[in-house]
């Protein structure tokens, strides 16, 4: 069983990548899209292309590439014998998952503020959703040096 689970390890490994590059992928665009939405006007054409283009990354892309990128990690930290196995691993795999739950969490406000720009109701300037748009990408680069370089 054990030795199965071994053999798995680099393919379970391999999706989780795939998942995470997807789901990063729609987290780092989708601010973008807000910062551009913004400036088109309540009503016209390019305001209501920018509601499909939101509404289709983030519930064909984004949702389900996170819910790949959790089951997978999951798995992973299953493992028992890999570096990665939660009652061996270094205090970088718990500092991993503290920010992997800052992502959860800026998931979840994009999906709000996408549901602001479909029903018509964003306040927010571009100015905001720039800004908001380093906030994964300051995670993602915690995250990766932590299962990379494994500091402590
Ligand atoms: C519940 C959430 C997650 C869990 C439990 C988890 C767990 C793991 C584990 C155990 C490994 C294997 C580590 C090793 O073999 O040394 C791994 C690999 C990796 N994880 Fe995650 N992960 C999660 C989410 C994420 C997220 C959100 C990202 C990026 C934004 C990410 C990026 C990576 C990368 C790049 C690798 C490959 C590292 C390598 O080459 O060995 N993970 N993850």
């Amino acid at each position: 069983m054990t030795e199965t689970l071994l053999v798995a390890y680099p393919w379970v490994k391999a999706l989780h990548v795939i998942a995470v590059i997807s789901w990063m992928a729609g987290l780092l665009y989708l601010p973008r899209l807000f910062v551009y939405h913004c400036e088109a006007p309540v009503g016209s054409a390019q305001s209501e292309t920018f509601k499909v283009m939101e509404d289709k990354l983030s519930r064909l892309i984004m949702r389900p590439a996170m819910i790949a990128t959790l089951v997978f990690g999951l798995v992973l930290i299953a493992i028992p014998g890999t570096p990665g196995h939660f009652v061996h691993a270094g205090s970088w795999l718990w500092l991993k998952l503290l920010l992997v739950a800052g992502l959860l969490v800026a998931h979840l406000f994009m999906t709000r503020w996408r549901d602001d720009f479909a029903n018509d109701r964003n306040q927010r300037p571009p100015r905001f959703f720039r800004i908001m748009n380093e906030v994964p990408t300051l995670l993602m680069v915690g995250i990766v040096l932590c299962v990379i370089v494994k500091p402590f």
